[in-house]
């Protein structure tokens, strides 16, 4: 079987304008993304995982594997995901159909989609995230950029705040974490 890298960096040349990283995230920033999963007891949903990097750091946080749904639009990666995590739901199927897929009361969303700069994207994808999720559930972003991938304008009209986690300088290219979580009135 290629290597998780051989494959996401054949991915990455065949859809540069959807994967939008240069390598899967390291080991740092998926520990980053998913700490405060620690007992938590209901369900968790990554999107856009790639190979995994996050998936296996979900897990590792004790994450039952039958509670986790990955929502990855690249079939490639998703037979790798299958592969590579049998007990876990992998559905080839876009983030923004989140509120699709049975599933109500989410604990947390993990999120690889590059949302940056793409206000249509962010309404779609967070704006419906936050429709399933509990009312304490967060959502982690990856991003490149040292600012919110989310703008306060956007913040506002989807109703969350956006905080630093933190930079990780481990990772190829350097990478910033966020959460969002709703806005208290
Ligand atoms: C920057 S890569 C991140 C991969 C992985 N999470 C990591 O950090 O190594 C972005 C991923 O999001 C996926 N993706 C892009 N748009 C998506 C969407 N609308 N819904 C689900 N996945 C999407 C891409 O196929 C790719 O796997």
């Amino acid at each position: 079987m290629a290597s998780e890298i051989g494959i996401f960096l054949g991915e990455v040349l065949r859809r540069p304008a959807e994967v939008v990283a240069i390598a899967p995230s390291s080991g740092a920033v998926a520990r980053r993304m998913t700490e405060g999963l620690e007992g938590m007891t209901g369900p968790v949903v990554e999107i856009g995982p790639g190979t995994g990097s996050f998936t296996k750091a979900i897990l590792e946080r004790g994450i039952a594997p039958e509670q986790l749904t990955l929502l990855e639009t690249n079939a490639r990666f998703c037979e790798t995901l299958s592969k590579r995590f049998p007990r876990v739901r992998v559905l080839n199927s876009p983030a923004q159909e989140i509120a699709e897929i049975g599933l109500t009361g989410i604990a947390a969303v993990i999120s690889g989609v590059p949302v940056l700069a793409r206000p249509r994207l962010q309404r779609e994808v967070v704006g419906r995230a936050f429709a399933v999720m509990t009312e304490n559930g967060f959502f982690t972003q990856v991003t490149y950029s040292p600012n919110a991938p989310i703008g306060p304008a956007m913040q506002r009209e989807l109703g969350v705040i956006a905080t630093r986690r933190g930079v990780v300088w481990a990772n190829l290219p350097p990478a910033r974490v966020f959460e969002f979580r709703r806005r208290r009135h």
